[in-house]
């Protein structure tokens, strides 16, 4: 590997791209760190510049006029939109698939054509552009059933009908009244599958990966999993309900097929692969593909990462890697979200934000709705305001660590989840 250190620049305004910020801090590849758009947060530890981040030219343009040698892109729109394929094309190395790896995200229905083309464990669907047909299909099958709006909706393009009234209910304000705009043009009626989720997120070099620790994300606003979806609450690693046994499973049923499927497809995949999955009586079934890291999820992976991330996604954005390059480290993380008043319906924002003078040892602040005010203070720009990411030895250990840290960072009208992690805690035997 070439040792002259990087320059880099980072896509994203999120929790998430704090978290990949601060691992660019602590690298010694790295010699300079950008963000674009970046937050109130990010601003306090590196430059942040405008930018639209899905415009692939406006990208490229902005990487030159910084002298990026690396670009590692956070969300979906950008790489569904081929900002990778623009600033491979104009020879700046990029973290995260190209458009055509991307689709497995920005279109369901091309992932459900792709993972049942290649035999991959998955719950049957079937694709439908009018409601009659849909309606049929779903009189045909059983409740609850799944429909899911083809394209990207923010993680709100999912619902899980319990009759025929609900699901032609969903089904119009999907395909007719296009609640979701043009993602709702095709919709997936899909099998609903019972089990518990969890995600398994893969950096992966074309036929070389490394599998990070399963995580559980906490999507419900409410503690015990109540109230309405969330962008995520929270999240911890390593989720035990994936077993040896079931992650033996994912790689050979879902994992290697997945990597060959797209090699075979003639897709060159290089990125952060996030599989969902279902662990069904059955065994591991995938309820979806990201093509970018989970948020929570990236911010307690990344602490778990036994080397320095930033080498790692510069040897896959060379095409350079190889699977037993590096591995995961013992122990455990977990992150709590604090969200603003009133998240996920109404959000209030302009509350300031008080940060804490110092912070214990194993646990990190990252910003994911923050601004700084010209006079530099800080206040709340955005639904999930702060993590609060903590790690240890054990998960109980972590999270002692993590709802320790919560009372210091002092945001009004701010709410969070106290049971993130509640479920691995009691298969633990810890509470
Ligand atoms: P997706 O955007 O496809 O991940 O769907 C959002 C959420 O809906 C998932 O995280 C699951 O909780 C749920 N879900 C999606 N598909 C299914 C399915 N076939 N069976 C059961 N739950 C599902
Ligand atoms: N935390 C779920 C996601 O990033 O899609």
């Amino acid at each position: 590997m070439p040792s002259a250190p990087l320059n880099v620049l980072i896509l994203g305004s999120g929790g998430r791209e704090h978290a990949l910020l601060k691992a660019c801090l602590r690298s010694p590849r790295v010699a300079s760190v950008r963000v674009a758009p970046g937050n109130g947060g990010m601003a306090l530890e590196a430059e942040c510049l405008p930018v639209d981040a899905s415009d692939p030219a406006a990208v490229v343009a902005l990487a030159r006029r910084v002298g990026a040698d690396l670009v590692i892109v956070g969300p979906e729109g950008p790489l569904a939109a081929g900002v990778v394929d623009a600033l491979e094309d104009a020879g700046i190395l990029a973290y995260g698939p190209r458009a055509a790896g991307a689709r497995l995200e920005a279109s369901k229905a091309f992932c459900k054509d792709f993972l049942l083309r290649h035999r991959i464990p998955t719950a049957a669907a079937a694709t439908f552009t009018s409601v009659a047909p849909a309606l049929e299909r779903v009189r045909a099958g059983r409740f609850p059933v799944v429909l899911k709006a083809s394209g990207l909706a923010a993680g709100k393009g999912v619902v899980i009908a319990r009759d025929l009234a609900e699901a032609e209910a969903a089904l119009r304000d999907m395909l007719e009244a296009k609640v979701f705009g043009a993602s709702g043009d095709e919709v997936l009626v899909e099998e609903f599958m019972e089990g518990e989720e969890a995600s398994i997120m893969l950096v992966v070099c074309r036929d070389q990966y490394l599998m990070l620790p399963a995580s559980q994300d906490h999507k419900r606003v409410g503690e015990g999993d109540t109230g309405p979806n969330t962008g995520g609450m929270g999240a911890y690693a390593p989720a035990g309900v994936v077993t040896p046994e079931v992650e033996a499973r994912v790689r050979r049923e879902i994992v290697e097929p997945t990597l060959a499927g797209l090699a075979a497809d003639g897709i060159d995949y290089r990125g952060t692969l996030y599989v969902g999955i279902m662990v069904t009586p059955e065994g591991p079934k995938v309820v979806e593909f990201n093509v970018r890291f989970g948020d929570p999820e990236c911010q307690v992976l990344l602490p778990l990462v036994d080397g320095d991330p930033v080498e790692l996604f510069e040897s896959v954005a060379r095409g350079a890697y190889r699977s037993s390059q590096m591995g995961v480290r013992p122990g455990a993380a977990i992150i709590v979200i604090l969200a603003a008043h009133g998240y996920p319906a109404t959000v209030r924002t302009g509350d300031p934000v008080g940060l804490p003078a110092s912070l214990p040892e194993g646990v990190d602040l990252v910003h994911g709705g923050t601004k700084r005010l010209p006079d530099g203070s800080l206040v709340t720009s955005g639904g999930r305001v702060m993590g609060v990411v903590a790690r240890g030895a054990t998960l109980a250990e972590a999270a002692r660590r993590a709802y320790a840290a919560v009372p210091t960072v002092r945001i009004p009208g701010s709410h969070h989840r106290r049971d993130i992690g509640a479920r691995q805690l009691r298969r633990d035997g810890a509470a």
